[in-house]
């Protein structure tokens, strides 16, 4: 079984945030000795997706993994919350932490988040809060959350006004991102995930978008070869971005691509499942690139690229796709004021001058901007 590591070094003056991200495939088998530093005899609890609390084909991944946690750690307890942006929300979140309390835990217990980037964000939010703070780690189980959520430490829930508005960063002790888990996961859901990879290739590495055109049908009859290659990818070029920037104060905003425009469109959906985040980000990466394009920035020949891998992979690309629901300019420029890069009413989006090279543009011209939403919707 052979498996990459990849090393987020994170060196602060009183705390050693590094920690690893294993990827590899069928690697929970292993997940006693990969965690036993971290988890042996403390107390553990889970807080896993629903999905594993039901009759499927990977229950039997998610029971093996916790008699494995068993095995090595002093007590282990399950708290179940189904998966959805719906469930990100603060009473979900009290429910979780008061759950937890009543397990009687101390400063020494362990978080494992098991599922999506749902779970993820809150489960580590709740270990950041928890007695003021505690160790977690997360299994990532959608491709979403293996290349992007489970790795640098945004913890989060969604607040009415917007996206990811509460939250906090807390690095995990450790990811396990194991291929075979995602093989129950919805198409919907895998191509959702996808739109992330893509971002990857777009902020800073064009030969690995490259490799993504070219290797589109291995990825999406998911082949483990290209399934690894591409995981690892993804984690080690938003593990070297973040290294330099942790908190988010520089280049760590460039990951942010498209995500201005898909977190209002999210927003507008009220997380009910109409529009999932990966799709979000899809519609939201296309409009960076033609807002880019109109800008002066990057090529039409770009831009026309870039909307063609997300048709190809089957994502919606423009507003014009989204049936459900309405949106309007003005409301939408409202939506931007919760950008969490907004300053003094100031928009900034990341753009970019070709594929490969993002960067992030400030003060962005807000009647240019009415002007390209008007024409998008
Ligand atoms: N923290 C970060 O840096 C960061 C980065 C990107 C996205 N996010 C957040 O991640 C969230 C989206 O994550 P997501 O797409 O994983 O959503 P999710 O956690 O809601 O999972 C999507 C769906 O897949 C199901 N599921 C999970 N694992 C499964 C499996 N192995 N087999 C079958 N079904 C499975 C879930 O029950 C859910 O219905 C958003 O809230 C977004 O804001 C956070």
């Amino acid at each position: 079984m052979t498996m990459e590591i990849i090393n987020v070094s994170l060196k602060k003056e009183i705390e050693d945030l590094s920690y690893p991200i294993f990827v590899g495939n069928n690697i929970l088998t292993k997940a006693n000795s990969l965690l036993k530093k971290y988890i042996e005899n403390k107390k553990i609890i889970i807080i896993h997706d629903n999905f594993f609390s039901y009759k499927n084909e990977l229950n039997n991944t998610f029971i093996d993994f916790v008699k494995l946690i068993q095995s090595i750690s002093l007590s282990v307890d399950l708290i179940s919350v189904s998966g959805g942006d719906q469930t990100k929300n603060m009473l979900q979140l009290t429910d979780i932490l008061e759950q937890a309390l009543s397990y009687e835990i101390d400063r020494e217990c362990v978080i494992v988040a098991f599922g999506g980037g749902v779970i993820g964000d809150i489960a580590g939010f709740v270990a950041s809060v928890l007695l003021r703070g505690i160790k977690f780690i997360n299994i990532p189980t959608t491709l979403l959350s293996q290349v992007d959520s489970s790795v640098g430490g945004k913890t989060g829930v969604n607040s009415k006004l917007g996206k990811n508005l509460i939250g906090s960063f807390h690095q995990p002790l450790a990811v396990i991102a194991d291929i075979n888990i995602l093989k129950s996961l919805p198409d919907r859901e895998f191509r959702a995930g996808f739109a992330e990879v893509i971002k990857y290739g777009l902020i800073r590495n064009k030969n690995f978008f490259n490799w993504l055109e070219l290797e589109l049908e291995n990825i999406f009859n998911y082949e483990n070869f290209q399934l690894k290659k591409m995981i690892t990818e993804c984690c080690q070029i938003k593990a070297e971005i973040i290294q330099k920037d942790e908190k988010e104060n520089g280049n760590r905003a460039l990951l942010n691509l498209g995500h201005t425009f898909g977190h209002a469109i999210e927003s507008f959906g009220n997380y009910d499942g109409k529009i999932i985040h990966g799709e979000a980000v899809a519609i939201g990466i296309c409009m960076a690139f033609k807002f880019s394009n109109m800008s002066g920035f990057c090529s039409k020949a770009d831009a026309e690229r870039v909307i063609n891998i997300f048709k190809k992979s089957k994502l919606p690309t423009s507003l014009k796709e989204i049936k459900n629901f309405s949106i309007n300019t003005p409301e939408m420029i409202e939506k931007f004021k919760y950008d969490k890069k907004t300053r003094n009413n100031k928009f900034t989006f990341i753009l970019n001058n070709k594929i490969g090279e993002s960067f992030i543009k400030h003060d962005v011209n807000v009647n240019h901007l009415i002007d390209f939403i008007d024409k998008e919707i």
